[in-house]
């Protein structure tokens, strides 16, 4: 196997599912495309398999991962499951862009989960994933497939610039539909505790009880959840705006519905400021001027509900520390 192979899995769907199979039931990795991000896959039970994920993208083993499963019942083998809320989550969004934290299992090293008694767990809805989850038919722990700390992969192209020295196979499924990460809920008690904002949003789940908004750092709960996350290399600050922006020319742009004049690069994420179409841009957009001759990156604040928190959200911890 070469390193960094990537394959095209909408083309010859079969040889590459094939290929990553093999692969992860030998104990490697595997990046794979889901709905929302890129991941980086690995046997949630094989303890050396999860090893390796930590050690491809330098992750910390303080920050869990979320183990992705075929349905319900593969769901079933890693958590428990007997909370009303979580249940009826699961029914709504799966397969989709929902994560839920459940009591773990033993089956689940506590590696996986940094040595927490819940597991994050989400059932993705990508064909290609599904089909891996299908012919191997075990759980996948899978993070984003990004170096840690780094922007998130929504292409296969992203994937190989930042991990592709580091894994041996990347199956590219195209760009992915919603270019954001999983929400993230934990159902205690009646009440839907939001970890992380994403394609689910926050309205949709009130329909399932109270939401509670727990603030991203500082959190034992979420561990990973640090504040200077989905970071570019260059510093990134946020403005209402492109009018008191001064030396365009060193800087780039990243604007919600405007491409503004001046500035060496820049990027709109909507012209007619569809939040779902801004989703799908937002990390794409973000490599894109990360990789322009630029200094510092300017990025525009985005209107503050559904979608729009969630996108707003990364770009606030692109920022963090600036
Ligand atoms: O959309 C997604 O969720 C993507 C795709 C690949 O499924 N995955 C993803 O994984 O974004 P990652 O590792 O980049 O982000 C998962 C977040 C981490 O910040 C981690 O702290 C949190 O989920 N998490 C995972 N397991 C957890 C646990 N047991 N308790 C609390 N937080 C957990
Ligand atoms: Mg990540």
């Amino acid at each position: 196997m070469s390193v960094g192979e990537v394959l095209d899995a909408l083309a010859s769907p079969d040889n590459a599912v094939r290929r990553a199979v093999e692969l992860l039931q030998a104990g490697e990795v595997v990046a794979l495309p889901t709905e929302t991000v890129y991941g980086l896959a690995g046997d949630a039970g094989n303890v050396q398999a999860v090893a390796k994920i930590f050690a491809a993208k330098n992750r910390p083993h303080f920050d869990p991962l979320i183990v992705h499963v075929k349905d319900r019942a593969q769901a079933e083998q890693v958590a428990i499951l007997e909370d009303d809320v979580a249940e009826r989550l699961l029914e709504a969004f799966w397969p989709g862009p929902l994560t839920v934290l459940l009591p773990k299992r033993d089956s689940i090293p506590e590696l996986v989960t940094s040595g927490s008694l819940l597991v994050a767990v989400r059932s993705p809805s990508h064909p290609v994933f599904r089909a891996v989850l299908e012919a191997l038919n075990r759980p996948l722990a899978a993070p984003s497939a990004n170096p840690f700390g780094r922007i998130s992969p929504t292409t296969a192209e992203h994937v190989r610039q930042g991990l592709g020295d580091k894994i041996a196979l990347i199956l590219d499924g195209g760009p992915c539909r919603h270019g954001l990460e999983s929400t993230i809920v934990y159902p205690l008690n009646g009440e839907l505790h939001l970890l992380r904002k994403g394609p689910v949003t926050q309205e949709e789940l009130e329909a399932f009880g109270p939401v509670k908004v727990t603030s991203a750092a500082g959190k034992k709960a979420a561990p990973g959840q640090l504040t200077s996350h989905y970071a570019p290399g260059k510093p990134l600050f946020l403005v209402d705006g492109p009018g008191r922006v001064r030396d365009r020319r060193q800087a780039g742009y990243l604007a919600w519905k405007e491409k503004p004049a001046g500035f060496a690069a820049s990027e709109v994420l909507s012209a007619s400021g569809d939040t779902v179409e801004a989703a799908a841009n937002l990390f794409a957009a973000l490599h894109r001027l990360d990789a322009a001759p630029v200094e510092r990156i300017y990025a525009e604040k985005i209107p503050g509900t559904g979608l729009g928190a969630a996108i707003q959200d990364r770009l606030t911890r692109a920022a963090a520390g600036r």
